[in-house]
């Protein structure tokens, strides 16, 4: 074919760029970014030499959900919070346009902490609204590193969500994996306390004091959970990107029932084996990795464990695949123990319930509470634990009186119950649920896992409580 005078073709070009004296940049060839929203994360980087990478992001201002019923005005590079995921190779010249989208009412701009020069960029990525700023950098240090929004006051844009990670990997790339995703920390600040519906207003005093009302990953309670859960096969190896946008708080980042095999400190070179929970500073990041032995739900949290389960910063991996009784059993005995002086205990949880309007809602809402307070017994599914804890699934109890389950949670629960022909006989605690919440969660079970469907209105639940 005609392969010989295109050669010829592509040396005279070259031959024409050196005697011109080009830079060494025009050398490069030039490649668009590939960028992902989370928990994705672009495609690794298989060029043995150096390239000169265009990326676009634009910022945004725009309302999402950070929680059931709850509304926030969000600040994002690419329209979501964590913003997307940049992927270059060390030796890598990046041309960078940030555009700040015209219907923003702030400017904004980006520093990248794996930036070699003054304000990681942000004196020079500054951008109005309507506007396209451009800048270049060369990636000098391999690592992940947070990039942000450093427009004054820095705190508020980042406490509004305006963070993600760029990735520089190695010359010799990162070893191959079967599963990489993408996770950011963030605390949230609002004019309304945890769960309080509508749409809230950011609230600087407590973000001044610290006083977090979201800590969550991936931009919302529940972002990265049951059906947008991570997933994975066992036998499968699996690579986490996390990241840590702050503003304030620094993250114990563990994974439930896993341990990392390596764990890259700080997103740099230092490797550090069989870790069980890595701290992840505000504006910094970690690259975690781990085979997955056996099947489950395993859970990603910050192990200052109430952020986890009263604050959102919960995220689940899916792990599918077969038994490995070896590796881990199953409970394998129960027998009852109850010594003297044992009582139902109450739990106190007085947050403020978002009021469902429709029944669709009201199953929506109540699975997030069954998360934060059921499921640990009950179990994901409702199936409950042989000679502990009663399913909830199909229960022959519940649906004949889905009241009794709202006895329960109000009042808690002991001595022996009779549940699909089973007996069990444990302590249930008062749970303190407010009356809103326990008509939402009944009304979930009561429309999930082959039970029999209804509703049950907090009017229903204030009743039962006189
Ligand atoms: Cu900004």
């Amino acid at each position: 074919m005609k392969v010989i005078p295109i050669t010829r073709f592509i040396c005279l070009f070259a031959l024409i760029g050196f005697l011109s004296n080009s830079t060494q940049a025009s050398e490069l060839k030039t490649e668009k970014a590939i960028l992902t929203a989370p928990p994705m994360v672009p495609p690794a980087i298989n060029r043995d030499h150096s390239a000169k990478v265009v990326i676009k992001l634009e910022t945004k201002e725009q309302i999402g959900s950070i929680a059931d019923g709850v509304d926030y005005v969000f600040w994002s590079f690419g329209e979501t919070v964590p913003g997307s995921f940049i992927r270059v190779r060390e030796g890598d010249e990046i041309e960078f346009h940030l555009s700040n989208h015209p219907s923003s009412k702030m400017p904004h701009n980006i520093d990248l902490h794996a930036v070699t020069g003054p304000g990681g960029g942000a004196e020079s990525s500054f951008t109005a609204p309507g506007h396209t700023s451009t800048f270049s950098f060369k990636a000098l240090n391999p690592g992940l590193y947070i990039y942000h929004c450093a427009t004054a006051p820095v705190g508020m844009h980042i406490a509004n969500g305006m963070y993600g990670l760029i990735l520089v990997e190695p010359e010799g790339g990162l070893k191959p994996v079967d599963r990489e995703y993408y996770v950011v920390q963030g605390d949230f600040y609002t004019k309304g306390e945890f769960g309080e519906a509508g749409l809230q207003p950011f609230d600087m005093a407590k973000a001044i004091d610290e006083d977090a009302d979201y800590v969550v990953f991936n931009g919302s309670v529940g972002s990265t959970t049951n059906e947008n859960a991570l997933t994975a096969k066992v036998g499968e190896t699996v690579r986490l990107y996390v990241g840590n946008g702050g503003p304030n708080l620094v993250s114990s980042f563990h994974v439930i029932g896993e341990i990392f095999d390596t764990v890259y400190v700080e997103g740099g070179d230092l490797k550090n084996h069989n870790v069980q929970t890595t701290l992840i500073p505000a504006g910094g990041a970690a690259i975690v990795e781990f085979k997955v032995d056996v099947p489950g739900t395993f859970i990603l949290v910050d192990h200052s464990i109430f952020r986890a389960f009263n604050k959102g910063a919960l995220a689940m991996l899916k792990v599918e695949g077969e038994e490995q009784e070896k590796i881990f059993s199953g409970k394998q005995a129960d027998n009852v123990y109850l010594p003297e002086g044992s009582a139902i205990q109450s739990l106190d949880n007085t947050h403020t319930a978002v009021t469902a309007k429709t029944k669709d809602e009201q199953v929506r809402f109540g699975q997030r509470v069954y998360e934060s307070n059921c499921m640990a017994c009950h179990q994901a599914n409702g199936q409950g634990i042989p000679s502990a804890f009663p399913p909830l699934a199909k229960s022959d109890y519940l649906n004949a009186n889905p009241l009794l389950g709202v006895d329960a949670i109000i009042k808690g629960l002991s001595g022996p119950i009779k549940v699909n022909n089973v007996t069990y006989n444990s302590v249930m605690p008062a749970m303190g649920l407010n009356d809103q919440d326990i008509a939402n969660v009944i009304t979930f079970v009561l429309n999930n896992w082959g039970n029999e469907g209804g509703q049950v209105s907090t009017e229903q639940v204030a009743a039962r409580r006189k």
